[in-house]
């Protein structure tokens, strides 16, 4: 048994299925880009055949990606393998990934099809897969509920027609650690062919046990492949948070005993970058990535790790990304400074007049605020990323009035498809009657149904990044918007969702 673990991230394809967490071609190839660095085994780019954008992106990456191999996700069908396979073209290294149900409950109620039925099919689309392809993944879905006896069945002839990964998916988040790992490990000895190919997990969170269910896989079970996402996430509760993971394999080495290609120095880059530009935001005491994950309150842990870091830390800050030197730039910094900042924060830009773009917004941000966090960078260049010129949407001006005992009101200068409206409204707070003063012009009837503010530094002179999930007609999206204001951050974000919400660009879409 190989004693690699291969990750395969899917941030960009189960990952995106969140509510809201939809991304544009760019911010996908900026992530998969991270994910390169990250150095990661396998990225999972979307799901081909789901509709031409994600079509469109997944090919996108796959020209990109060097290093890592790039994989689309595919129903059993000659169509959907077809499709995938097409897209994957350019790719330097490429996986099919094929699924197709298997537990009683997803063969009856939502295939409608007999288990032998799902046998054949299973079959007979690795075969076709095998002829385009040499690395084919595949996954039987909802496998921790499927019977044992027919799961063998179906992983037996799909690893004799080819299939090189096989992957046990714990689709509703359903298993328990030790009961998990012991599914796998038994699936692994009752099939004769099983040492033919590698071993997956994949993990949902909907117990909060999916890390640790994916890590029984890998330790009793004799998984070698755990497939997961950057921050956990995914829709519901998410999927394997892969920054949990690589570190408990990487700090448990003496348990684990496994090798990882991942260059962990990356990981809080990567974790900033979803969560941006999802809207997503980590809570402070997230494992890893969390802005309290390595900060000691206490004066007793505080006087321990001076004297010894290891009393209470196991596991060093920087070499997940964090960096003690927290002040970067200010309003001297000049451009090439800025540039070579942005390459150490693990932000590539396609031209010359994009990093001039980000430029001038740094500027006009060091002018406001004095000392720049690479949380402020990388905010900007996240925005930066998310103001399209051919946005509908766009914010001139804005001017609000609070005091005690008085309604707010504000007046707001923006642009509909470049032309300059005026709205103006009084609201329960200056947020509220900003938002309302837009709504004034636009008329979205959209639902707002998430509404936060994170401060990115920590202090009140930090920026506020405001995340804002609209709902329209079955479509959900989020925005998010950074400031040293937050109300001008909160216009900000809502535009931005607006700009998704209505964006004539097909986005792409998920599977169900
Ligand atoms: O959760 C799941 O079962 C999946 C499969 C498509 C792999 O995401
Ligand atoms: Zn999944």
């Amino acid at each position: 048994m190989s004693d690699k673990l291969v990750i395969f991230d899917t941030t960009l394809r189960d990952g995106e299925q969140s509510p809201g967490a939809s991304m544009t071609r760019d911010e996908k190839l900026r992530i998969a880009r991270q994910l390169e660095r990250l150095k990661v085994d396998v990225i999972e780019a979307g799901f081909a055949a789901s509709s031409n954008g994600d079509f469109e992106c997944i090919k996108a990456i796959a020209e990109v990606i060097k290093d890592s191999t790039v994989c689309s996700l595919a129903r059993a069908s000659d169509r959907d393998i077809s499709r995938a396979a097409e897209a994957l073209k350019p790719a330097n290294s490429g996986r099919l990934h094929l699924f197709l149900a298997t537990s009683p409950l997803h063969m009856e109620k939502k295939l409608r099809m007999t288990p032998d039925q799902v046998f054949e099919q299973s079959k007979m689309s690795v075969r076709f897969a095998r002829n385009l392809m040499a690395d084919i993944e595949f996954s039987a879905e909802d496998a921790y509920r499927s019977d044992p006896d027919f799961l063998c069945r179906v992983f037996e002839a799909v690893i004799n027609e080819g299939a090189t990964t096989i992957n046990v998916p714990d689709t509703v988040g359903y298993a328990i650690p030790e009961l998990y790992g012991n599914f796998i490990k038994d699936l692994r000895e009752r099939i004769p062919n099983s040492d033919k190919a590698i071993w997956s997990v994949h993990c949902h969170n909907d117990l909060g046990m999916a890390v640790a269910n994916s890590l029984a896989g890998v330790k009793i079970g004799g998984a070698r492949q755990v497939e997961c996402t950057i921050n956990g996430l995914g829709e519901r509760a998410g999927n394997c948070a892969m920054e949990e993971i690589v570190m408990a394999v990487k700090t448990r080495k003496d348990y684990f005993d496994l090798d990882l290609g991942i260059d962990t120095k990356h990981i809080l880059a990567a974790s900033r970058l979803v969560s941006q530009t999802t809207g997503f935001v980590v809570q402070p005491n997230k494992a890893v990535v969390g802005a309290n994950a390595f900060a000691h309150a206490s004066g007793i842990h505080q006087d321990g790790v001076l004297k010894a870091r290891d009393t209470y830390e196991i596991m060093r800050a920087e070499d997940v990304g964090w960096s003690n030197n927290k002040i970067v730039m200010g309003k001297l910094s000049g451009r090439n400074a800025f540039k070579l900042r942005l390459q150490e924060l693990g932000v590539t830009m396609d031209s010359e007049s994009e990093i001039n773009n980000a430029f001038i917004k740094f500027k006009d941000l060091a002018d406001r605020k004095s000392e720049i966090f690479d949380e402020d960078i990388l905010a900007l260049v996240s925005e930066e990323n998310l103001a399209h010129s051919h946005d509908r949407y766009g914010l001139v001006s804005l001017s609000q009035h609070s005091e005690t005992g008085e309604m707010p009101h504000a007046t707001v200068i923006m642009t509909i498809d470049g032309k300059e409206v005026t709205g103006q409204s009084n609201g329960n707070g200056p947020v509220d009657a900003s938002l309302k003063a837009i709504e004034a012009n636009v008329k979205s009837g959209a639902e707002m149904v998430l509404y936060s503010v994170n401060a990115i530094s920590g202090s009140t002179e930090s920026q506020g990044e405001v995340t804002v999930r609209l709902q329209n007609s079955g479509r959900v999206v989020n925005g998010v918007g950074a400031d040293p204001d937050i109300v001008v951050a909160s216009a900000k974000a809502y535009l931005s969702a607006l700009n998704k919400l209505f964006s004539q660009t097909e986005r792409v879409a998920a599977q169900g």
